[in-house]
């Protein structure tokens, strides 16, 4: 059984037209790296926000099926259960920092996660360190831009070293650079065992991290499987608006016409072995 199940999920917001998620099914297994695209109004934050409880806990709304985080039903568990399993980085990083400075964002988390005195220190070391902000520490949050934020956000939830973690658009302020960056370091954080799942526009670094792919359209699941079934259905992405990097949809194409090697590559230096492999 999945870390997480979901299975025929349905919601409908509160003052919503039409069902945000429309009968869902989906099993995360422990130490997958699931990348969650598709465009706008998808549903994908609706579906992050299902995973960690804020649905059925926070918003209200009609709410159909079940899901289940380590065998439990979030209805059954507390919000603050559920996120001791599953630190969330939020699409909104700004509504959800409460305090004034980086360190004491990150204090306020493991305090209230009763993590014993002698630990704290090293601790926000480590995730600061991680994520490459240690000279941020002392810094108040409201004069840091919104990459910034993003990666304090980033290192107060790593502190708290959850099972799961769970990011909706994470680099959407970041540079090229840092957003490799933050990839690099969930690579790094999921070979450890730790079970990421990322909602993320850049197709191109998700294609080259994630293990698994996931395409809300409309509320419904499009496409999923691994990153490379995903990305061979170049037509169905195309028609749900999703942009392949050009190296993904080539070697796609070559695969199709059975003159590739089966493999779908999402770099530049990946297609260039590809196409000296199939030229050989
Ligand atoms: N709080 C809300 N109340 C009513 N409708 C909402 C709310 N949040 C999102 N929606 C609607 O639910 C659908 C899915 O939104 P969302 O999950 O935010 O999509 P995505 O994250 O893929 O952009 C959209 O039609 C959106 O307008
Ligand atoms: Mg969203």
């Amino acid at each position: 059984m999945g870390i997480i199940e979901i299975e025929n999920l349905s919601f409908t917001y509160e003052h919503g037209t039409r069902p945000a998620l429309d009968g869902i099914s989906l099993s995360v297994e422990q130490g997958d790296f699931l990348g969650v695209i598709g465009e706008s109004g998808a549903g994908k934050s609706t579906l992050g926000h299902c995973i960690n409880g804020i649905i059925p806990h926070h918003y209200k709304g009609d709410y159909y099926g079940s899901v289940k985080v380590k065998g439990e039903d979030t209805f059954e568990l507390q919000l603050t259960d559920i996120s001791k399993f599953i630190g969330t980085v939020g699409q909104d990083v700004d509504s959800s920092m409460v305090a004034a400075v980086v360190e004491d964002e990150m204090l306020y988390g493991l305090e209230n996660f009763n993590v014993p005195r002698e630990e704290i220190e090293e601790r926000i070391n480590r995730a600061l360190e991680d994520v490459g902000i240690s000279n941020l520490r002392e810094r108040r949050i409201a004069t840091l831009s919104g990459g910034q934020k993003q990666k304090v956000a980033l290192a107060a939830i790593l502190a708290l070293r959850p099972e799961i973690v769970l990011l909706d658009e994470p680099t959407a302020e970041l540079d090229p650079v840092s957003s490799r960056q933050i990839f690099e370091l969930l690579e790094a954080l999921n070979a450890e065992g730790i079970t990421v799942i990322i909602i993320e526009q850049k197709v191109m670094l998700l294609t080259e991290f994630a293990k698994h792919l996931l395409v809300l359209d409309h509320g419904n699941i499009a496409l999923s499987g691994t990153a490379s079934e995903v990305l061979q259905q170049v037509e169905k992405m195309r028609e749900i608006g999703i942009n392949c990097p050009r190296v993904a949809h080539l070697s796609a194409i070559l695969n199709e016409r059975h003159v590739g090697n089966g493999k779908v590559v999402a770099t530049v230096p990946e297609a260039e072995s590809y196409v000296r492999e199939v030229l050989a």
